[in-house]
């Protein structure tokens, strides 16, 4: 077992931040969180002031539209998911993600849990008392430390029905944990219900990288680093894959930054994203 992040997530607030800055370009948005800039607070004002004067602009803008891709991508999938009776969502590593505030409607017939380290999840619950801003009646907290509890006892305890498909998804995490406790979810995930689905974010090693993609990754990385949330599992697109396969998942999506381009910015040939971080969903 690895030390991780034993406070509040500071990483949790820096893609809060990320999520308000995007807010700053003009619309359209690729994602319209306009809970980030209350739940990120003054810490994250700080951070979006930081951000804005220590990285480049392309940086930047790669970085804050990236964190609402992947958001965005999420999003889509549990809505197109929930439309096929799928009707658990489970948002591991949550930190300030606000999807459960922001879509009333559907959770009148989605059940949401919010997996998250104990202390992240006891601040984000006080950061949304002082904000004002109520959990949804079909919302349930279920803290869990992947590196030293399991998902399926944390889940179950909140109420999640293992034998029920749902969509999981693993967003901005899995750099930080180890490789232990990766195996651990991946595995307590596939001994649920046939149909669910877990989408997932993964870092590709730094030797990989260059050019805008290095510049983003490198300059985020140190800013992790520094808040106590250094990156330790790194993958490769065939690694990440052959590791899904090996935990028998199947159907695997490799959302590539070339493909999140063309469905979340056509018609937009200034926007460039550099791939550090990449989306992959497997299926039970
Ligand atoms: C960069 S934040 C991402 C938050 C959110 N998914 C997003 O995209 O904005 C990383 C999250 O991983 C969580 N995390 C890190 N290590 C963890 C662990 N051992 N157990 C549970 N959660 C962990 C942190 O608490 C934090 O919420």
């Amino acid at each position: 077992m690895t030390a991780v992040a034993r406070g509040p997530s500071r990483t949790a607030v820096l893609t809060a931040a990320a999520r308000a800055l995007h807010r700053e370009e003009p619309p359209p948005w690729v994602l319209d969180d306009p809970l980030a800039i209350g739940l990120a607070g003054d810490e994250g004002l700080a951070l979006m002031q930081r951000m804005r004067t220590e990285l480049s602009r392309e940086s930047l803008l790669d970085f804050t539209r990236w964190v609402c891709t992947r958001g965005r991508y999420v999003e889509d999938l549990v809505e197109e998911e929930a439309a096929r009776g799928i009707d658990q969502y489970a948002i591991l590593g949550a930190g300030l993600d606000s999807f459960a505030y922001r879509h009333g409607n559907l959770l009148e017939r989605l059940r949401v849990f919010e997996v998250d380290q104990h202390e992240s999840q006891a601040w984000k619950r006080r950061r949304l008392a002082e904000i004002g801003v109520a959990a949804p009646p079909n919302l349930t907290f279920a803290p869990v430390d992947f590196e030293t509890e399991t998902l399926e006892d944390g889940l179950a305890a909140a109420g999640f029905d293992w034998s029920a498909p749902a969509t999981f998804s693993w967003i901005g995490v899995t750099m930080y944990l180890t490789r232990g406790a990766i195996d651990a979810t991946l595995s307590a995930i596939v001994k649920g219900a046939p149909r669910s689905s877990l989408v997932l974010t993964y870092n590709l090693p730094m030797s990989e990288l260059s050019g805008l993609a290095a510049e983003t990754s490198g300059a985020m990385r140190a800013i992790a680093a520094e808040m106590g949330e250094p990156f330790v599992s790194l993958f490769l697109p065939d690694e990440i894959e052959a590791l899904l396969r090996s935990h028998g998942y199947s159907d695997i999506i490799h959302f590539s930054p070339e493909e999140a381009l063309r469905r979340y910015f056509p018609d937009r040939s200034d926007v460039q994203l550099g791939g550090a971080q990449r989306i992959v969903v497997g299926r039970v």
